[in-house]
């Protein structure tokens, strides 16, 4: 009888241990666990029962086996559950490394504001201040201060935009009137640029905005001659368009200035060899900005002696300069918020 007994007792040992081995769920572990332990029809509780009818000289040692096939079904259960519990532990963080990155998007600066930026920084490095306008200008400081005659064409209605009920003031055609609004305010030694929007009347098309951007800058001081002017704009151009481009002025027209000049560069699409160039149209310049001596009345009409003091002062457009550095062929991709673009620069 205990012969028999202890031979049963080994084969449940057998089993439990392959059944407790292939346990992959909690299922199956709540499974093997009432095969085993259930007080009712528990495989150890039918032992635990038989062990009333051994013999008492044979109780001991069938004691003795039905207590080692508990303490092996309670191990064995122990260690099955931790295994669970660490299986479900690895599955919620695992990680795939097959899986394609998520790429958090960073955000960047507008080619207006990294081209602004790196216009700004250029003349910082030179020793000029950032200095700021108001987009809706009096009439009087976008024109009449800056030696605009009466009838200048910017101050028809069909070119400006004035503001109904308030004669006076109109949205600044461009950023020249903060030189009136520093050279009043401030007196020379003055080297300020000025970034911001201006105003057009102008139907969009690939060159043309009715809202567009520009650069002043203004420079007064004592014995302020051409050739400052000249060796300032070819710095920035270097630094804006590299060492190989290079810039010539060209005799232009601006009330407030005189003399005054276009600044081009040479073209860096086709170095002047291809006559069919879409850049330069074959000339091998390309038109970048108005600049020139400040005009002696400018400086009078804003209290500064024109006999003690010069200046030069520049305008240049960002989406020009921004629209030749990168190649952009149309004026608008640059308003129309699309990332794909937007996301290149900056
Ligand atoms: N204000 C001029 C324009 O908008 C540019 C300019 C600025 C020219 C300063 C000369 C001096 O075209």
């Amino acid at each position: 009888m205990i012969n028999e007994l202890k031979k049963e007792i080994d084969q449940a040992k057998t089993t439990f241990l392959k059944e407790v081995g292939e346990v992959q769920s909690q299922e199956d572990f709540r499974n093997i666990k009432e095969k085993y332990t259930s007080r009712k029809k528990g495989i150890l509780t039918g032992f635990l029962q038989r062990l009333k009818d051994v013999p008492p000289p044979d109780k001991p040692t069938a004691g003795n086996a039905v207590n080692q096939l508990k303490v092996l079904v309670e191990t064995g259960l122990n260690e099955a559950e931790a295994r669970l519990t660490a299986l479900k532990a690895t599955k919620e963080t695992h990680v795939d490394p097959t899986l394609p990155p998520f790429v958090y998007p960073v955000g960047r600066a507008h080619l207006l504001s990294a081209i602004r930026k790196r216009a700004e920084d250029i003349f910082i490095s030179m020793g000029y201040e950032v200095a700021h306008g108001y987009e809706v200008e009096l009439e009087d400081y976008n024109f009449t201060t800056l030696n605009f005659p009466e009838y200048h064409p910017s101050r028809d209605e069909q070119d400006t935009f004035f503001i109904k009920d308030f004669p006076d003031y109109l949205l600044r055609t461009h950023t020249s009137p903060v030189q009136i609004r520093y050279m009043k305010q401030h007196k020379p030694p003055l080297k300020i640029i000025s970034p911001g929007k201006v105003f057009r009347k102008d139907d969009p098309d690939a060159t043309h905005s009715p809202v567009f951007h520009q650069v002043e800058g203004l420079l007064v001081d004592k014995n302020i001659h051409f050739s400052h002017l000249k060796g300032t704009l070819e710095l920035f151009i270097k630094a804006f368009y590299g060492e190989n481009i290079n810039a010539r002025l060209r005799p232009s027209y601006f009330p407030f200035t005189e003399p005054s000049a276009e600044l081009d560069i040479s073209c860096f699409m086709c170095f002047g060899k291809n006559p069919l160039c879409k850049v330069c149209k074959g000339t091998g310049w390309i038109e970048i900005l108005g600049c020139g001596m400040v005009h002696p009345k400018v400086l009078s009409n804003c209290d500064i002696d024109p006999e003690i003091y010069s200046g030069f002062a520049f305008g240049m457009g960002i989406e020009r300069i921004a629209m030749l550095k990168y190649e952009v062929s149309d004026m608008r991709m640059m308003y129309d918020n699309d990332l794909r673009f937007n996301c290149q620069f900056g």
